[in-house]
């Protein structure tokens, strides 16, 4: 904590330093929460400071932005705001408690205190508070331990409730834990397990998942969160399924996905393409294994999502000549276009893809040798 304080003090002239100043001016009683604390304390930079205000977070923010100048942005509807500047995040927010009228949904909220706003939170390291405020800056609320926590490297739920109230939370307890290399307290392993086993995570909305999983893939470690999902059966997806995820963190997304129950994510239409092409990326790779002809790359590769054929290479390094073959075959100008198409008289449809990707096909096997041999294949075709 010395470390958050002198930080603090260094900064000068910094973003932190500005928001500090002006709440040490203020009548507001005002806190820095949430990660920008734990991160103070780990030694670890944070992009985001939290800001909690005991009464009005949004006039606040308004007062605060007249001196540091950035982009504000309010929420009236949950009592906070936004500003962005110089490549940083401020979020204000009136401090507050949740009352969960049933488990996994959105919370009603009512203002508060400082303490009880951190009774709300999900961890013990994410439920400390330093006080900006003139009368006791510095002064730490720590109600959770949550600083012991961070020396134990323990991520620890507040109460046994948590899971329930907020099954979001078994998602972060992971990816903190990886993200940290922590591990999770005995009693909370033990309740996130209840949890899952209870079904709490199929209460949550596709879409609340689908965040989740975004926030996972951005992390270095989701890896190691991956396999935790599968380990504590949060998702029904068995280890060795994932034995060949790709080393990217995009890649792995889509891998994941297709081990998922198709459409139990909020999924846009082209997401739902590449995903269902990763469905069968195992089959894909065995046949491009024996695939000998340019020709047979082309008709393997060229229907599927270019994410596929890129965590090919990821997984298959032994596959990365035929792939970049394929990539070459792309750039080499068809005979015909879908314009020709048009002007011999085939009606715009599916086939559309499916007929010129056969005669590029004859093309790349120099069964046809120009473009004047193609048309009259076309008009072959259109015959029949
Ligand atoms: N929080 C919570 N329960 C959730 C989500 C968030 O209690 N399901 C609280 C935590 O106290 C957290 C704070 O809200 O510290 C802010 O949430 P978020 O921005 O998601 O996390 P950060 O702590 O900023 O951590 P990071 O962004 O580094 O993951």
């Amino acid at each position: 904590m010395e470390r958050l304080r002198s930080s603090a003090k260094k900064k000068k002239k910094s973003v932190l330093r500005k928001v500090i100043d002006f709440f040490v001016k203020s009548e507001y009683h005002a806190y820095l929460v949430g990660g920008y604390v734990r991160d103070s304390t780990l030694g670890r930079e944070s992009i985001d400071i939290d800001v909690v205000v005991e009464g009005d977070a949004i006039a606040a923010a308004r007062k605060l932005n007249e001196k540091i100048k950035g982009k504000i942005v309010a929420y009236a509807e949950f009592g906070t705001a936004s500003i962005s500047v110089d490549n940083l995040r401020v979020d204000l927010a009136s401090a507050r408690t949740e009352k969960y009228k049933s488990p996994a949904h959105l919370p009603h909220v009512f203002p508060s205190t400082i303490v009880e706003d951190l009774n709300r939170r999900d961890f013990t390291i994410n439920a400390i508070a330093m006080s900006i405020s003139r009368e006791n800056f510095g002064e730490i609320f720590d109600p959770f331990e949550g600083l012991a926590d961070i020396k134990r490297k323990l991520i620890r739920i507040l109460h046994r409730n948590s899971f329930i109230d907020d099954p979001t939370r078994i998602f972060r307890a992971l990816r903190y834990k990886n993200r940290f290399g922590f591990k999770l307290e005995e009693d909370t392993e033990r309740l996130m397990r209840e949890a899952v086993k209870e079904g709490m995570v199929k209460r949550l909305s596709g879409q609340r998942i689908l965040n989740e999983l975004n926030l996972i893939f951005a992390e270095d470690s989701y890896g190691e969160t991956v396999n935790d999902l599968s380990y504590y059966g949060i998702f029904a997806i068995k280890r060795n399924e994932l034995r060949l995820m790709p080393t990217s963190n995009s890649h792995a997304f889509y891998y994941l996905l297709s081990k998922l129950p198709r459409n139990s994510l909020p999924l846009s239409k082209k997401e739902k393409e590449i995903v269902d092409d990763f469905r069968n990326i195992d089959e894909m790779m065995v046949k491009l294994n024996k695939a000998t002809k340019k020709s047979m790359l082309y008709t393997l590769l060229s229907p599927v999502a270019e994410e596929v054929t890129e965590a090919i290479t990821l997984i298959k390094p032994e596959l990365q000549e035929k792939i970049k073959t394929f990539n070459a075959l792309k750039r080499i100008n068809p005979f015909i276009t879908g314009k020709d198409l048009r002007k011999y008289g085939f009606k715009p449809d599916k086939q559309y893809a499916k007929i010129l990707r056969k005669i590029f096909v004859l093309q790349i096997d120099k069964k046809l040798a120009s473009r004047r041999e193609a048309i009259e294949h076309l008009k072959t075709l259109r015959k029949k």
